[in-house]
């Protein structure tokens, strides 16, 4: 297979044993306080001062606030407000900072500068959470994020890793959770993130404040996609056992020589999956290499070697075998556990800090375990050999087996006392967690199954036991912020999916309907050229179209507004007319000279110029006809609607004009936005603002609407900016670089493909916050943007 060099095999195998020695070493000074319980009289200590401030005598002040979290976002809102009623919100706060400055900074507490960092930190969150103004605009929305690289400057990152999220989610195969991948990327890239803020200070200057977040962002993602795209898949059962074999191959040829080699031809069901993952790799590591400082690109492939080579050790145990020892079973996580979070430091080329690489190795095991604890009967079931899956298994038949409850607890007292050296901070922000996840476990597995699970691992010391026992039942302030992101992140992810499901069926369905009503029927006896005008209507009226403006009326009226979807019909095809109208003048060789549309021929080409003006002009009038036919709403707002239609026509053609006018000018951008808005912003007002009418609606929200469509319509008209010069010929149906050639003004030709699209996400923002005035459920709206700026045709 791949030829490596046997020098660079050895040296990697040789740090591989290096850090193997190391954890076999810490591995067996936890054993012997396994063996001997010296950390119980410890931990007991520990727990007697702990209590005090978390057992409160308010029985029904507990029994209140034992209740409150809700799996779904008003409980997380919900949540942050009673926690900041209750005066609570600051010591939460506290101690989950104070958590992640320890688990993922690798920071000691007693620090005074980690400390005022923290106490800085937890100001700024909670001025933010308790913004209850801002609170419901989504916390993980595009809009939301993309508003921060604006503050931050960093939009084309954004824009750039916003591209990257969505292949990635494209390209996620069935086998796996999707959701769950882009989570745990999205956690990566916010861990270095966080890494990178930490290290600078008020006074990096701007500039140099903006590299560094572009570095952070790109690395955290390069090095976020081994996650999905290596261990979970691996871990999966998408590939078969031989394509397993070959790509995990790959991948350790890659971390031994620091370069991915070629893929070579694939054999096996999934080769399209690896071609992408291989070239989105490769693109990775070189990304990284490229940022790395020469002495630590060495320790980022070997600790990244280490990480992998543990994960498959891991990987390669099999439940049915009975033979394991402790330090097979240990080793690995205590390897595996401590390198992911020392590569975060060595991705971002991090100077040296042999107090943070210590207390990071020793920490891991201590995060892994809780993590095997809450997530033990999902492993049994998967079959996947953990300390806790292993002891559930064989502790009867072998008694040598560690108890990894035990290990748990020796490696919490280990922490606070050894490695933290007894630290009051530290022992009070462990505990807290070390009851929550207990507490968590209580919850979700009801307290008979808890019971049981408790009595099997802990059942070697009842004394310590009763101590846990009480704890998790009666002490309070112990949850953190980051559990409650968590749960809050993937309820979103999950609607957000569920949504933009619900928001791709609805089109293609509404899209359906609306094609079957558009034929325009020649039945009475006319003349020739009636007959090739209503030809050629139909003929333009087949083709390809998205029907997004009716569709859009047909959501609006039947689900917001409840109007009978028969009762519509003339408006969407009115509206479909009307925009066909638009698109067959536009192609003429008077305006655009556009050869193909809707992948077919343009009308012009099809037939002649004469009936392709003709076809135009009967359309706009058909479509005038049709609303007459609106006949079950009085007839003062169909006037009103017409009269609305014809200046809609109006402003389009003066759209048009300006369009043309345009030609070989520099448009100023106000100029710009006028022009898009007229030519196409404002048929997706009609859009929304016929149907609104027929619906009676209040001026106020009318208003919201058109606010929205002015953005949105120009996000859209941007978007077909862009496609014009990087669409793909195959879908698009109109012919490319039609822009260029006739030198119009558009946003691209005057802003740069760059500056176009950071246009187009203003918009986008702007569209989704003019949602928040609209007195509706504005989902489906709110799916369009997204549709609208990341469709390719
Ligand atoms: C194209 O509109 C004309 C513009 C306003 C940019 P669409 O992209 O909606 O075209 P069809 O109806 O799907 O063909
Ligand atoms: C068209 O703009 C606007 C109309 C409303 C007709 P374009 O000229 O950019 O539309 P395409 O690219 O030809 O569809
Ligand atoms: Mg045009
Ligand atoms: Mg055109
Ligand atoms: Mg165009």
């Amino acid at each position: 297979m791949y030829r490596m060099n046997e020098e660079l095999i050895k040296k990697t195998d040789t740090s591989y044993q290096l850090a193997e020695q190391r954890a076999a070493h810490y591995f067996h000074s936890l054993y012997h306080q396994v063996l001997n319980k010296t950390y119980v009289p410890v931990l007991i200590k520990d727990f007697q001062s702990w209590k005090q401030t978390h057992i409160h005598h308010h029985p029904i002040l507990s029994i209140f606030s034992r209740k409150k979290k809700k799996n779904n976002s008003h409980g997380y809102y919900n949540y942050i407000r009673w926690l900041d009623y209750t005066g609570k919100l600051d010591n939460y706060l506290d101690r989950s900072i104070s958590y992640i400055y320890m688990r993922d900074l690798g920071k000691a507490l007693d620090s005074l500068d980690t400390q005022s960092r923290i106490r800085r930190a937890v100001d700024n969150l909670r001025k933010k959470l308790t913004d209850f103004q801002k609170e419901e605009t989504e916390s993980f929305s595009m809009a939301s994020l993309y508003r921060w690289a604006q503050r931050e400057g960093i939009e084309s990152t954004i824009i750039w890793l916003l591209d990257k999220l969505k292949t990635v989610s494209v390209n996620v195969p069935e086998g796996m959770d999707a959701d769950h991948a882009q989570r745990k990327l999205i956690k990566i890239i916010a861990g270095v993130i966080m890494h990178v803020v930490d290290d600078m200070d008020n006074k990096v200057p701007q500039e140099e404040r903006k590299q560094r977040l572009d570095k952070a962002i790109r690395l955290g993602y390069s090095y976020g996609l081994t996650y999905p795209f290596i261990d979970d898949l691996l871990d999966s059962n998408v590939l078969s056992d031989l394509e397993k074999k070959r790509y995990s191959q790959l991948i350790r040829t890659t971390l031994i020589t620091g370069v991915v080699p070629d893929l070579g031809k694939w054999t096996g069901e999934n080769e399209n999956l690896i071609q992408f993952i291989h070239s989105e790799l490769k693109d990775a590591y070189e990304y990284i290499k490229s940022e790395q400082l020469p002495e630590t690109l060495k320790s980022f492939f070997e600790q990244s070697y280490v990480f992998f080579n543990s994960q498959e050790v891991d990987r390669e145990k099999d439940l049915t075998e009975s033979n394991y020892t402790n330090e097979e079973l240990y080793i690995p996580v205590i390897l595996k556990a401590s390198s992911s979070r020392l590569i975060v430091r060595s991705v971002i080329s991090a100077p040296e800090d042999e107090g943070f690489d210590n207390r990071t190795f020793f920490y891991g095991i201590y995060n892994q375990l809780a993590d095997d604890f809450a997530d033990m009967f999902d492993d049994l079931k998967e079959g996947a050999v953990t300390p806790y899956t292993y002891y559930l298994k064989y502790h009867t038949e072998r008694p040598d087996l560690i108890n990894p409850f035990e290990l748990y607890w020796a490696v919490i007292s280990h922490l606070i006392h050894n490695v933290y050296y007894s630290d009051k901070k530290t022992r009070e922000v462990i505990l807290d967690r070390a009851i929550n996840g207990l507490k968590r476990f209580k919850v979700r597995l009801g307290t008979e199954k808890y019971n049981e699970v408790m009595n099997l691992f802990a059942s070697g010391i009842p004394k310590f036991n009763q101590v846990i026992q009480k704890m998790v039942q009666k002490a309070d302030d112990v949850d953190f912020f980051d559990k409650l992101l968590r749960d809050h992140m993937i309820t979103s992810l999950k609607n957000e999916r569920k949504e933009q499901e619900d928001f791709l069926e609805t089109i293609k369905a509404v899209r359906i309907q609306i094609n079957k009503t558009l034929r325009i029927s020649n039945t009475e006896n006319v003349p020739l050229l009636k007959d090739i005008i209503i030809k050629a209507a139909n003929y333009s009226l087949e083709g390809d179209g998205k029907r997004l403006r009716p569709i859009i009326t047909w959501v609006m009226s039947v689900n917001e507004y409840g109007l009978n979807q028969s009762a519509i019909i003339p408006l969407l095809k009115s509206l479909e007319y009307m925009h066909t109208a638009s698109l067959i003048y536009d192609d003429l060789p008077s305006q655009d000279d556009s050869s193909t549309r809707r992948g077919r021929l343009t009308v012009h080409k099809e037939y002649n110029i004469a009936v392709a003006e003709l076809t135009g002009l009967f359309l706009t009038q058909r479509a005038i006809e049709e609303q007459t036919y609106l006949d079950e709403f009085d007839a003062k707002t169909v006037l009103r609607l017409i009269q609305y239609s014809a200046q809609v026509t109006e402003v389009m053609c003066m759209g048009q004009a300006m369009d043309l006018d345009s030609k070989g000018k520099e448009l100023s951008h106000e100029q710009l936005n006028l022009m898009c808005f007229y030519k196409t912003g404002i048929a997706f007002e009609a859009s929304l603002i016929m149907p609104a009418m027929l619906a009676k609606v209040s001026e106020s929200e009318m208003e919201a609407l058109k606010k929205f469509a002015y953005h949105a319509g120009i996000a859209f008209q941007i978007k077909d900016d862009l496609l014009d010069v990087e669409g793909d010929p195959s879908i698009i149906g109109k012919p490319l670089y039609k822009d260029s050639e006739n030198k119009n003004s558009t946003f691209v030709s005057i802003l740069g493909q760059e500056g176009a699209r950071k246009e187009m996400w203003e918009h986008y923002c702007f569209a989704i916050e003019a949602l928040k005035e609209v007195p509706r459920n504005t989902s489906f709206l709110k799916h369009l943007m997204n549709y609208m700026v990341s469709r390719d045709h």
